[in-house]
């Protein structure tokens, strides 16, 4: 066990985020820069080596490498100057926000990556809010600028105007595409060349001006002249750096770059490690906060993984742990069932290879063999005090199917498969009270696919589906239902905790009902 000094020594060396972002701006490739600066990998894979197979190391289900998205979250955990970080890695598909929702509930803060020339896209501007609804600190990292871009005064108009957040330029681009010449590092009072032309020499002092010497002849070229108008526009009109402001979320530092050429990432990273916040306090549920540096150890489960390794049909727990520390064949009480159980089969993950952990701390990620005892949001700690950590947010899901095993004398296979994939939160499962059908519920059409090739692929169950489109889910308080309330516009069914709920046709049918039933109270969640 540690004192509390080294506790609160290791606690504060803690970094643990996610890279939040839509697909193809770059998450993969500047995550891989990283694990390269952690030297946890000693190759930048890039993603056409991904796509012939050598893909991420984040990317390891079969599903990712057909389709090559990032269907599921990941851990890697590296050490870099002296801190240890934990980067939490999220499916980029919309069909799977759900799961990256509940991955950022486990970080301290999150990077956001931009592609230069596409500027805020949907899928950046949902997870955001997530993160500003947190309060969480955001660091943007506006991508691919070794290709033509868009203008970067246009882009930081854009934080400001879309997400709404304020922003303040860390760096500043000299030129961009063919014409980039390098970067203004307003912060570090430097000037990173693109090309260098001593590898030894990559930077470039500025003066107490901001001007480079005048014997450099980028002195004389115009785009250096067009970059200082624009720094100093920069200096006049916008954002002051304030760090109380970066810590709750009001202004996110921007730093330009391009990950594919590995231009500005490690003083993204480095600058990102200095002014990202150590492992914070976590809200329970009756609102109360837990301090990291509590001597008693608590945390949440935020995803459960079934068959991460094909070789061990295992099944995984990731705890973020709040508090105190995590010592291998400790006692917990699970707080769901009020039982203690012991964990002794715990894992790390460190980029590409999971090893047992023996202790961890606050902020770090453990990864917990699980036999079914552990469901999403559960949460788990040492000590006298009861710990029932916030709620997970979860989705309504939209989609439904009707599914069934195409073999009916394979329905052991079929139930197991359908149980732990409903456990590790994958799909939602319903029944009929009238037939006992089971019903799959989705926020998107993915889900159900990737459903589908994991059932056969990891339970080698076949299984087929009938679709029936969108329906609108509708809880009803059980004393208030009457199966004859039923008709052909909606089904009966109840979730995975015996809840009877509607599924409206559509939002007519739900209004139809209101009006025939008014005292019933329809409710969008439980
Ligand atoms: P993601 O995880 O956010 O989905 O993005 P990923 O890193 O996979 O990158 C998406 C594409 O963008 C990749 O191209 C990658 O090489 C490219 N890319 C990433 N960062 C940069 C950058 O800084 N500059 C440039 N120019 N490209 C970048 P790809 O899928 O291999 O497509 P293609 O280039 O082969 O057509």
């Amino acid at each position: 066990m540690k004192t509390p000094e080294q506790l609160k020594q290791a606690v504060n060396t803690r970094r643990t985020f996610a890279i939040i972002s839509h697909p193809d701006a770059g998450k993969t490739t500047i995550t891989e820069q990283m694990l390269l600066f952690g030297g946890v990998v000693r190759e930048a894979g890039t993603v056409k080596a991904k796509k012939s197979g050598n893909f991420a190391k984040s990317d390891w289900m079969e599903i990712e490498k057909k389709r090559g998205i990032s269907v599921t979250s990941s851990v890697m955990q590296f050490d870099y100057q002296g801190k240890r970080i934990n980067i939490l890695d999220t499916p980029g598909h919309e069909d799977f926000s759900e799961d990256t929702y509940r991955t950022l509930m486990a970080v301290d803060s999150a990077v956001m990556v931009i592609d230069g020339a596409k500027g805020i896209e949907p899928q950046t501007k949902k997870l955001f809010q997530i993160c500003k609804m947190r309060g969480i600190p955001i660091f943007t990292f506006i991508n691919k600028f070794d290709r033509d871009a868009r203008e970067p005064l246009d882009l930081m108009a854009e934080l400001e105007d879309v997400l709404g957040i304020q922003s303040y330029a860390m760096n500043w681009p000299i030129g961009m595409g063919r014409g980039l010449v390098g970067l203004y590092d307003r912060f570090n009072k430097r000037v990173a060349l693109a090309h260098p032309t001593d590898d030894s020499q990559p930077y470039i002092p500025l003066d107490a001006d901001g001007q480079i010497p005048a014997d450099n002849p980028l002195r004389e070229d115009s785009i250096w002249q067009d970059t200082l108008d624009e720094v100093d526009l920069l200096d006049e009109a916008g954002n002051d750096f304030d760090e109380s402001k970066i810590a709750s979320g009001q202004l996110t530092p921007v730093f330009f770059g391009s990950a594919l050429t590995n231009f500005g990432v490690q003083t993204f990273l480095e600058t990102y490690l200095n002014y990202a916040p150590a492992p914070s306090a976590h809200k329970t549920e009756n609102d109360e906060t837990v301090e990291p540096l509590s001597a008693d150890f608590s945390g949440f489960v935020f995803k459960i993984q079934a068959n991460m390794n094909p070789n061990h049909r295992d099944r995984i727990a990731f705890v973020r742990i709040c508090s105190g520390e995590f010592d291998r064949g400790m006692d917990v009480t699970l707080e769901r069932t009020g039982k203690s159980m012991r964990l002794s089969n715990s894992t790390q993950f460190m980029a590409d290879s999971r090893e047992t952990v023996e202790t961890a701390v606050a902020g770090d990620i453990i990864g917990l063999y699980d036999t079914g005892n552990f469901q999403i949001g559960d949460s788990i700690y040492t000590g006298k005090q009861d710990i029932k950590f916030e709620k997970l947010p979860q989705f309504t899901p939209e989609l439904f199917v009707r599914v069934m095993a195409k073999n009916v004398m394979k329905q052991k296979s079929f139930h197991k498969g359908i149980d732990q994939l409903v456990q590790e939160g994958a799909v939602q499962l319903y029944s009929t009270y009238s037939t006992g059908d089971y019903i799959l519920g989705a926020v998107g059409q993915l889900q159900f696919e990737v459903f589908q090739f994991r059932m056969l692929n990891e339970y080698n169950s076949e299984v087929v589906m009938e679709p029936l489109g969108h329906k609108v889910a509708r809880w009803i308080n059980p004393d208030q239902l009457d199966e004859h309330m039923s008709s052909s516009r909606n089904i009966l069914v109840k979730d995975r905790a015996g809840a009877p709920l509607f599924l409206f046709e559509n939002q007519f049918a739900e209004n139809w009902f209101k009006s025939k039933y008014p005292d019933v109270e329809l409710m969008s969640k439980l």
